[in-house]
C-alpha cells in the first residue's frame, strides 16, 4: 500500500534527474522524528553528479508536498527527504489491507511457477539438523511464494540412489538384526551402514572383498536386479515413513518426492547430450565440463554419474514437466560450490529458469543437551518431543486452568513452533546454536512470544464480544502515537514479505512479525481498549485488523496460531 503511494511520486521526481534511477531505496525509518519513510536519492545522485545534495533535494521536494496521503515532506540532514504519511490515509490503507485476501502483498508471482527443492534427507540415514533447517526454511519459502501468487512445487529431492545401497545390501546380508530393524528400521539401517564403513576400512582380506561386493550389488541394483530392487524399496519406504512422521508434526507437505533414483535412468542421455553439444568433453576416461579455471566432473572414470549429473538430469526434467520461472535449492551452505558449478553447467546447457541456491549456516547443538551421535545426528522426533515437553511445563505453570487436551495442543504448537522459529529468525547464512532457554522465552524474539501476542489479541476480542462490542472497520481512525505505530507496522508487513521474496530470506518475514508483535504489545499496554471511552470503537477495529494480520503472519512462518495460551 505505502510503496504504491510513494513509489510513483519518487519515480516522477527521479525522472527529472535520471530516467533510469532506482527508486526502490525508499526506506522505512525507525525513528518517527525522521518521518515514516526516508529517501536518500538526492544524497546519492548529487555525489555522482557533483551537485549540492541539499539543493537537489529541495528541487525534488515539490513532487511530494501537498500530495494526497503525504502529510509533510522536508529536506533533512545532508540531503535526505523525510516523508510523513497522513493519518487518515494510513487508516484507510489499513482498512483496504484488511479487506485484501493477500493482506496487501502484490501478486508478483501470478502466472509463475517456482520449484522449491528442500528437506532432501538421505535414505537409510536419520535426518540430521541440516535437513531439519532445510525443511523449515524451504517450507516457509514455499508459503511466502504462494502468498505472492506463485504456484509452488515443493520437491523433496531425497538421496535414494547410488553406492550407499550396495553397501547396505552387503551389510544387511551379513549383520542384520531383524528385531532391531522391526523396532526402529532407520536406526538399524544406520547401524549397518556405519558397521560396513568400519569393516570395509580394514585394508586386508575381508575389507577389500566387502568393498568389491558392495560395488557389484550397486551395479546389480542399477541394472534392475529383482532382489536388490526389492530391498532398496523396503529401505526407502521405511525411511520415508520415519520422515513423514516428522513432516506431519511440522505441518510440511511436498507436491513431489522425486529423489535421485528418479533420475538414475536419465543421466547417461544427459551426459551424452552435453558431449554432443560440445559442452562436455572426455578427459582421462571421465567426462568433464570446463568452466574457466574449474572443472566439473559429470561422469567418473568408472562410468558412474556424479551428483552434478543427477542435478542436471533433474533440472532438465523439471523444465520439461513444469517450465518453472525459478528453482530454489535449500541446503547447507557447504554445498554452495556444488550449486554454483551445476548452475554454470546448466546455463551452458540453455536452462532458462532462474536458479537460486539458498545456503544456510550450521546449527550447533550444545554438548550434552540431547543424545547426539557422530556430531549432529539426532533423532528429530526426539528433539521435537523434548521441545514439546519443555513447552508443556511452561503451559502447566501459566495456564493451569485450561483442560488437559487444550494444554497438550498448546504445548505441541509452542514446542514445535519454537524449534522452527529459531531457524527462521536468523539470517540464513549465519551459524546458530541451539538454545532451549532463548527458544522458549516468553519475552524476546521467540515463537512463544509471537504466539502469546496473538492469543492476547484474540482474548481481547473475546472480551469485547462478551461486552457486546463488535469490531467495525469504518470506525478506525488513528489518534495516538501507539495506534499509529501499530498501523505502520501492519502496513509495512507486506513490504517485508516482498523483500523476503526478493532476497530469498525468510528471516525478513520473522523480523516484520516480531515488530508487529512489539507494536501490538506497546499499544495493548499503554492504551486500554475496552475502557477507551470514545476511542473504544476505533481501537477495537485496530485490534481486529492486527489479530487478522497476526494470524496470517504466523501461518506464513509455519506456526500454528493459538486462541489462548
Ligand atoms: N540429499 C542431499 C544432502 O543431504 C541434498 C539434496 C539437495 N538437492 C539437490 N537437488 N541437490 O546433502
Amino acid at each position: 500500500m505505502i510503496p504504491a503511494l510513494l513509489r510513483p511520486l519518487a519515480a516522477a521526481a527521479a525522472a527529472t534527474v535520471d530516467p533510469d534511477a532506482d527508486v526502490d531505496a525508499l526506506v522505512p525509518t525507525n525513528n518517527p522524528a525522521n518521518g515514516d519513510y526516508q529517501w536518500n536519492f538526492a544524497f546519492r545522485m548529487a555525489k555522482a553528479r557533483r551537485e549540492n545534495p541539499r539543493a537537489l533535494a529541495e528541487r525534488l521536494l515539490p513532487f511530494f508536498v501537498g500530495r494526497p496521503g503525504v502529510a509533510k515532506a522536508e529536506v533533512a540532514g545532508p540531503g535526505f527527504l523525510n516523508l510523513y504519511l497522513d493519518d487518515t490515509w494510513l487508516a484507510q490503507a489499513l482498512v483496504a489491507q484488511a479487506g485484501d485476501a493477500a493482506f496487501g502483498l502484490p501478486q508478483s508471482g501470478a502466472g509463475k511457477l517456482a520449484i522449491i527443492d528442500f528437506s532432501s534427507p538421505n535414505v537409510a540415514k536419520r535426518m540430521h539438523v541440516g535437513h531439519m533447517r532445510s525443511t523449515h526454511l524451504g517450507h516457509v519459502l514455499s508459503l511466502v511464494h504462494r502468498a505472492a501468487g506463485w504456484t509452488v512445487i515443493g520437491d523433496n529431492h531425497i538421496g535414494d540412489w547410488g553406492t550407499p545401497f550396495g553397501k547396505l545390501i552387503v551389510a544387511w546380508d551379513h549383520w542384520r538384526d531383524q528385531r532391531g530393524y522391526d523396532a526402529d528400521p532407520v536406526g538399524e539401517l544406520e547401524r549397518l551402514y556405519v558397521l560396513f564403513g568400519e569393516k570395509s576400512e580394514a585394508k586386508e582380506g575381508a575389507g577389500v572383498h566387502l568393498a568389491d561386493r558392495a560395488r557389484d550389488e550397486t551395479a546389480k541394483l542399477q541394472r534392475g536386479d529383482p532382489r536388490n530392487t526389492s530391498l532398496w524399496e523396503q529401505f526407502r519406504t521405511a525411511s520415508l515413513a520415519e520422515y513423514d512422521a516428522v513432516y506431519a508434526r511440522m505441518g510440511v507437505r511436498f507436491e513431489e518426492v522425486l529423489g535421485e533414483s528418479a533420475y538414475g535412468g536419465m543421466t547417461d542421455a544427459v551426459i551424452d547430450g552435453l558431449l554432443a553439444a560440445g559442452v562436455a568433453e572426455e578427459s582421462d576416461g571421465a567426462v568433464i565440463v570446463r568452466l574457466g579455471e574449474q572443472v566439473s566432473v559429470v561422469r567418473k572414470k568408472d562410468g558412474a554419474a556424479t551428483y552434478t549429473a543427477t542435478d542436471l538430469a533433474c533440472v532438465k526434467y523439471r523444465m520439461e514437466r513444469w517450465n518453472p520461472t525459478k528453482m530454489v535449492y535449500v541446503t547447507d551452505g557447504r554445498q554452495h560450490q556444488h550449486f554454483m558449478t551445476f548452475f554454470a553447467v546448466a546455463a551452458r546447457d540453455n536452462v532458462a529458469a532462474e536458479l537460486v541456491h539458498m545456503g544456510f549456516g550450521m546449527l550447533k547443538l550444545p554438548d550434552g543437551a540431547m543424545s547426539t551421535r557422530k556430531g549432529n545426528v539426532i533423532r528429530l522426533v526426539e528433539l521435537l518431543d523434548e521441545a514439546v515437553a519443555r513447552a508443556r511445563a511452561i503451559v502447566d505453570e501459566k495456564s493451569g486452568t485450561l483442560d488437559e487436551a487444550e494444554r497438550a495442543s498448546i504445548a505441541e504448537a509452542v514446542g514445535v513452533g519454537a524449534v522452527r522459529y529459531q531457524d527462521l529468525v536468523q539470517s540464513p547464512g549465519t551459524d546458530i546454536t541451539f538454545d532451549w532457554d532463548r527458544m522458549l522465552a516468553m519475552d524476546g524474539n521467540s515463537a512463544p512470544y509471537l504466539l502469546y501476542t496473538r492469543a492476547r489479541a484474540a482474548s481481547l476480542l473475546r472480551k469485547a464480544a462478551a461486552a457486546g462490542h463488535t469490531p467495525d472497520l469504518d470506525a478506525l481512525t488513528l489518534d495516538h502515537p501507539r495506534e499509529r505505530e501499530l498501523a505502520l507496522a501492519m502496513l509495512r508487513f507486506p513490504e517485508a514479505v516482498e523483500s523476503a521474496l526478493r532476497a530469498t530470506a525468510p528471516n525478513l518475514v520473522a523480523e516484520a512479525t516480531y515488530r508487529l508483535c512489539e507494536a501490538f504489545n506497546r499499544f495493548f499496554h499503554e492504551l486500554h481498549v475496552l475502557t477507551g471511552g470514545d476511542r473504544l470503537a476505533s481501537r477495537l477495529a485496530l485490534t481486529f485488523t492486527a489479530d487478522r494480520l497476526l494470524v496470517r503472519a504466523l501461518r506464513l512462518l509455519g506456526l500454528v496460531p493459538l486462541d489462548r495460551m
